[in-house]
């Protein structure tokens, strides 16, 4: 495995391994690596015949700086693990080296709509940010394929819009969520929880679960399902940030059209915010109406 911080000597190798016909499958990562991660990398294996990961904490993305500096950090383990699975190039470049002229002063991609919506209304600049990294990203790694998680389900859905709106010649490849055994999604936030917050975390995956399963069981009052999901949160301490059942495609208010839904929930556990998703089929689940959350 090879690792580059600087953008030329990364691309020189790429270019390298393009003029020998091999394809790139890319997995940008911002560290703190789980097997969430690795399944992607796994992912990656499957569809290109190089593996770049890129390991960046990207400040342009973060709308707190208490989040950004508390972002678990782990370069040297992170390594070892995409060593062992067998990645073949690593890009692990500083805030000067992606930003040299300043947060600032830097371009910027945007998606509109979808951005603004939903996570992105909660947290400003947040898909901008996440965007833009991605367009540098890929414009340096030239990747013929890119691999993200699920979880971060309007992040994908911003990834697709911008791809196919900018005519970027890459394929978006989602892989599903990995949990631990007792639900909770895989994430770099869950080694800031203590102890006792690690022990309530569940709680959301739990919930949503009562979503999903009051949907299927034929209730269509959304607004209801996510004020009950909340009360639930909240008694079992953790604090209900956003809760919504959208259209899983258009992530818009379910209607008469839809015909896969999204269920998307965060809380937070003291200052961690947790999110969690799940798609449903209505061709078999349950019967959409018009009624919004
Ligand atoms: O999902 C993430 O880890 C980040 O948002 C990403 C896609 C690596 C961009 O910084």
């Amino acid at each position: 495995m090879q690792t580059f911080s600087d953008i030329a000597s990364l691309r020189e190798q790429i270019k390298q391994y393009k003029r020998e016909g091999r394809n790139i499958a890319f997995v940008p990562t911002m560290g703190n690596l789980h097997e969430g991660h690795l399944t992607l990398m796994r992912k990656a294996h499957e569809e290109g015949d190089i593996v770049v990961a890129s390991i960046f904490v990207n400040p342009l993305q973060f709308d707190r700086a208490d989040d950004l500096n508390s972002y678990p950090r782990t370069l040297d383990d992170d390594l070892n693990k995409l060593n062992g699975e067998g990645v073949d190039l690593v890009f692990t470049p500083t805030p000067e080296i992606i930003y040299p002229n300043g947060l600032d002063k830097q371009t910027f991609v945007e998606v509109p709509g979808l951005s603004h919506m939903l996570e992105g209304a909660a947290r400003p600049g947040h898909f901008r940010g996440v965007a833009t990294i991605l367009t540098k990203l890929f414009n340096i790694v030239q990747p013929d394929v890119a691999c993200f998680g699920e979880k971060d389900f309007q992040q994908l859905a911003v990834i697709r819009q911008m791809v196919e709106d900018l005519a970027m010649d890459i394929e978006i490849i989602g892989v599903p969520i990995v949990r631990e055994l007792d639900g909770l999604a895989m994430s770099s936030r869950n080694n800031l929880l203590t102890v006792a917050e690690r022990q309530l975390a569940p709680v959301l995956a739990r919930t949503m679960r009562w979503m999903s399963s009051a949907m299927r069981n034929g209730r269509d009052d959304y607004a209801s399902i996510a004020e009950d999901a909340s009360d639930q949160l909240r008694a079992a301490d953790l604090i209900p940030d956003q809760i919504f059942i959208r259209d899983a495609k258009t992530l818009q208010p379910i209607s008469e059209t839809t015909t896969q839904a999204v269920i998307l929930i965060s809380a937070y556990l003291g200052h961690v915010r947790l999110i969690d998703n799940q798609v449903l089929d209505f061709s078999v689940e349950s019967k959409p109406s018009q009624e919004e959350e």
